[in-house]
């Protein structure tokens, strides 16, 4: 996949699947934007801009898109992965603020984004964006209710915005992983993440964060230039049955 001269843009970009997503786009020759909640978390070098980016504070938002524009002339991809999970319990016993936590981070983050990134790309008349929603973004997640509707939810704005963007050269589809053998998961499952390996998929492991990035590569490439509105499952076959 070849994305010289092309400008990615990625929230999350110190986590798991965001730091190898960040690195297969720099390898593949794009010029990136890439932010997280602190800027030494980041990744700093040739056609890199690195910057501190809160998703739940709108202005940061701005401020790194904008001065991602500014820099390379253009945000051609834009990659929505900022995201928290919280451990896994009964939605029953679930902590309010967790809650609020949740819609703050992975669904008021996503709405920030997605208004600046189309602001961005609008006058371009193209771009492409990929929101990390998960497999819990389609399926329940019992024990991670809060945490999948969140998910629900951006694949609903997904499709939603796919259909009202498309006439201005905008595609907007989704990445729904599962499992994946991430800082993240260690956050979900603690201790149980061993007895999770074993169990869950038909590939008998978890995913890799590098295996993510592979596929975004195609997801966001001119290789792959019909696909629009959709969640696109990777999940070692979880879901198959
Ligand atoms: N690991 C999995 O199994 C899995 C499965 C399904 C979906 N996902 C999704 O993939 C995405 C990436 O997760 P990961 O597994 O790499 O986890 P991770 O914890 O390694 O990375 C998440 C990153 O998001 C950043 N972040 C958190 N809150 C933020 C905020 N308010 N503003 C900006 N950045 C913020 C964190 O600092 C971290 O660097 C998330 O959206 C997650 O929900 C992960």
């Amino acid at each position: 996949m070849e994305f010289t001269g092309k400008t990615v843009l990625i929230t999350g970009a110190a986590g798991g699947i965001g730091g190898a997503t960040a690195h297969a786009f720099r390898e593949a020759g794009a010029n990136l934007v890439l932010s997280d909640l602190t800027l030494d978390s980041l990744p700093t070098g040739e056609g890199i801009l690195a910057m501190a980016s809160d998703v739940t504070d709108m202005s940061s938002v701005k401020a790194m898109v904008s001065a991602g524009k500014d820099r390379f002339g253009a945000i051609d991809v834009a990659i929505n992965n900022a995201g928290i999970a919280g451990p896994r319990g009964r939605f029953a016993d679930m902590d309010n603020a967790l809650w609020h936590q949740l819609i703050a981070v992975n669904l008021t983050g996503m709405y920030h984004a997605l208004r600046v990134e189309i602001d961005a790309m609008a006058p371009q008349g193209q771009g492409r964006i990929i929101n990390i929603a998960s497999l819990a973004g389609v399926l329940g997640a019992p024990g991670l209710a809060a945490y999948g509707a969140t998910k629900h939810a951006v694949v609903g704005l997904t499709k939603s915005l796919a259909h009202e963007l498309g006439p201005d050269g905008i595609r907007v589809n989704a990445l729904c992983p599962s499992y994946i053998d991430t800082p993240m998961l260690d956050d979900i499952n603690g201790d149980d993440k061993g007895k999770l390996q074993s169990e869950l998929n038909a590939v008998g492991r978890f995913g890799t964060a590098q295996e993510m990035a592979d596929a975004l590569l195609w997801l966001a490439s001119d290789a792959n230039s019909f696909m629009n509105g959709q969640a696109v499952v990777l999940d070692g076959g979880i879901s198959a049955i």
